[in-house]
């Protein structure tokens, strides 16, 4: 539960949430009731209801949903209407992508920096970003106001970089390395795991071979 006495559940749906009002917004869908949007989303109409009305007040009987203003509650409660300050910590093939994506800032996260160990970065510049040392980081993070390190170092390097970033000040990490970091409960740790994902999608597809073979051999 959160302090607001959501369900973290709740909270977990909300991004997916947000992007279909999102969509809705861009083609200039006024309003919408619950059945069609979850026809669209494929959740069932009583979930979309359920989750709504934890936050009081936003469908009316026989109008729907207004989706400029749920889109904008929505926000609100992700912290949305918020700016939050970025630095990258490994300057390759994944922090460079990442950085190079510009669609973080439209949604007011904003990239200040990127750090990395490797001298002979020193001089590359990524959407204007100048690639740092890794011995600038400290003094960085301590006068600066971050308020979100992301982490694409190799696995080895990450727990300990996890724990200076930690010890400086950092509350929030959004961590790419495949590795648990083990931080104090206050930091807020979101990992993401390419990996794990396709390891779900190969379970999926094992699956569904299995059934093929079964039905083939009779079974
Ligand atoms: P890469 O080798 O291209 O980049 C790693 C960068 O980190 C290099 O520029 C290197 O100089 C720098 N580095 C190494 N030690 C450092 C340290 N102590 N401090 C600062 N910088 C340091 O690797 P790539 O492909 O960009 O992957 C980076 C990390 O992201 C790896 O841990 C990889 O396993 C992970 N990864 C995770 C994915 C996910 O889905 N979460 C997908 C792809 C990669």
């Amino acid at each position: 539960m959160t302090d607001k006495g959501i369900s973290l559940a709740v909270i977990k749906r909300l991004p997916r949430y947000y992007r279909y009002l999102g969509e809705l917004l861009e083609n200039d869908v006024v309003r919408i009731s619950s059945k069609e949007l979850s026809e669209k989303m494929q959740v069932t109409a009583s979930q979309i209801r359920q989750d709504l009305n934890n936050f009081g007040g936003f469908g009316q009987q026989g109008y729907g949903y207004n989706v400029e203003y749920l889109y904008t509650e929505i926000g609100k409660i992700l912290g949305l209407d918020r700016k939050y300050n970025i630095i990258i910590i490994g300057a390759g093939n994944l922090g460079q992508a990442l950085a190079n994506y510009t669609d973080f800032e439209r949604r007011g996260f904003k990239i200040k920096a990127i750090f990395d160990i490797n001298p002979r970065l020193i001089g590359l510049s990524i959407r204007g970003i100048e690639v740092r040392m890794m011995d600038e980081l400290e003094e960085y993070v301590k006068k600066e106001e971050v308020h979100i390190a992301v982490l694409t170092i190799p696995k080895t390097k990450a727990p300990k970089v996890a724990q200076d970033l930690v010890s400086w000040g950092i509350k929030a990490i959004w961590n790419f390395a495949p590795v648990d970091l083990n931080l104090p409960k206050e930091i807020k740790v979101e990992n993401v795991h390419l990996a794990e994902s396709l390891m779900r999608l190969s379970y999926d597809l094992k699956t569904m071979q299995e059934n093929e073979e079964n039905q083939e051999t009779g079974l």
